[in-house]
C-alpha cells in the first residue's frame, strides 16, 4: 500500500494506472468494521482501491467536534493495508483547500431535514470534499454506508443531477454484537451511555415493527421515541420516517421508508436508521 499526501503524487500514481477500474472509499479515519465493509466491497469489485482519510473541516459546524474528532493514523494505515487498499490518500487541510474560491455547493432541500436541521451547512461541506475527491480520483465506483443514509441519498442525488461519471454503491450498516451501529464517535460514550446506546437501534426496530403491523406512522414514531426516552439518558434530536431516497414526508408512493434517529449523549451525537421495503 502506498500512503500519499499530495494531490500531485496521487495524480501521478493514478496516471500510470489509467486503464484500471478504481474503487474509492472516502473516510474521516479512525477506521472500524463499518469502514472495512466498504473497503472489502471495493477490493472485490475493482482493480485499484483508493481510500481517503481526511477529517474535513468544511462539514463541521463551529461548535462541533472537529478538534476532538478521534484520530489514529498508524492504526488506520495498518487496517487499510490489511484490507487490501492500494492507495491511502491522507491530505492536509491546506492540500485540499489551498485557497478560498468563494464558489460553494449547496445540498439544497434534502439537507434541510433530519441531520441537516441541527447541522446547518454540514452536507454542503460533505459535497465540497466529495466533489474534490471524485475529480481527483475519478473512481469507477465509490462506496458509502447506509449508516449515514441522508448523506448517501444526497450524494446519489447530486451524482445523478450533475452527471458525475461514478457509480455510487450502498453498503449495509455494520453493527456491534448488541446492535449498536459502529461509529468512530462511539469512543465518546461513557460506560453507562454505551450500555444504553443499544436502545437506539431497538427503538427504530420497534418503530419499523409497529409500522409493519399497524401501518400507522405516528404510532410507530411515538413508540420509538418513548422507548429512547425511557431507556436512555440521551436527548432525542429527531426520530422520523421519510420516503427513501427522496426524503419526502409523503409516504404514499414510497418504495422504501427510512426510519432514522439521532440522539444526543453527553459527548456524542449518535445516528442510526433502518430502511424498510414497502411491499
Ligand atoms: P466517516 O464517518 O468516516 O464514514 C466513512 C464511510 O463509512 C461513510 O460512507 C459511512 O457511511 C461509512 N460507515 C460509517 N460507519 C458505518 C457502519 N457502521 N456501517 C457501514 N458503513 C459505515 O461519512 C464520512 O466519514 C464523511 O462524511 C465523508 C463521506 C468521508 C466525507 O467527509
Amino acid at each position: 500500500m502506498k500512503t500519499i499526501q499530495t494531490i500531485n503524487d496521487l495524480q501521478n500514481f493514478l496516471y500510470s494506472n489509467k486503464e484500471k477500474t478504481i474503487g474509492l472509499v472516502p473516510t474521516m479515519g479512525y477506521l472500524h468494521e463499518g469502514h472495512l465493509a466498504l473497503l472489502n466491497r471495493a477490493r472485490k469489485e475493482n482493480d485499484l482501491v483508493v481510500s481517503s482519510i481526511f477529517v474535513n473541516p468544511a462539514q463541521f459546524g463551529p461548535n462541533e467536534d472537529l478538534d476532538r474528532y478521534p484520530r489514529d493514523i498508524e492504526h488506520d494505515t495498518e487496517l487499510a493495508a490489511k484490507a487490501g487498499v492500494d492507495v491511502l490518500f491522507v491530505p492536509t487541510v491546506n492540500e485540499m483547500y489551498p485557497f478560498e474560491s468563494g464558489i460553494t455547493i449547496h445540498a439544497g432541500e434534502l439537507s434541510t431535514k433530519l441531520c441537516g436541521e441541527s447541522r446547518p451547512g454540514h452536507f454542503d461541506g460533505v459535497l465540497k470534499v466529495i466533489t474534490k475527491l471524485f475529480h481527483l480520483v475519478q473512481p469507477t465506483k465509490a462506496y458509502f454506508g447506509q449508516k449515514d443514509a441522508q448523506q448517501l441519498a444526497i450524494i446519489e442525488t447530486f451524482v445523478n443531477a450533475y452527471n458525475f461519471p461514478v457509480q455510487i454503491e450502498r453498503v449495509s450498516t455494520v453493527r456491534e454484537a448488541d446492535g449498536l451501529a459502529k461509529s468512530s464517535r462511539n469512543v465518546f460514550l461513557s460506560e453507562k451511555e454505551r450500555a444504553e446506546s443499544v436502545n437506539i437501534y431497538k427503538a427504530i426496530t420497534i418503530a419499523t415493527e409497529t409500522w409493519r403491523e399497524s401501518k400507522d406512522i405516528q404510532e410507530a414514531l411515538a413508540k420509538g421515541k418513548a422507548f429512547i426516552e425511557q431507556n436512555t439518558s440521551g436527548k432525542i434530536d429527531y426520530l422520523e420516517a421519510l420516503a427513501y431516497p427522496n426524503l419526502q414526508a409523503d409516504l404514499n408512493d414510497a418504495e422504501q421508508i427510512l426510519f432514522a434517529t439521532a440522539v444526543f449523549f453527553e459527548n456524542a451525537r449518535l445516528i442510526d436508521n433502518i430502511i424498510v421495503d414497502v411491499k
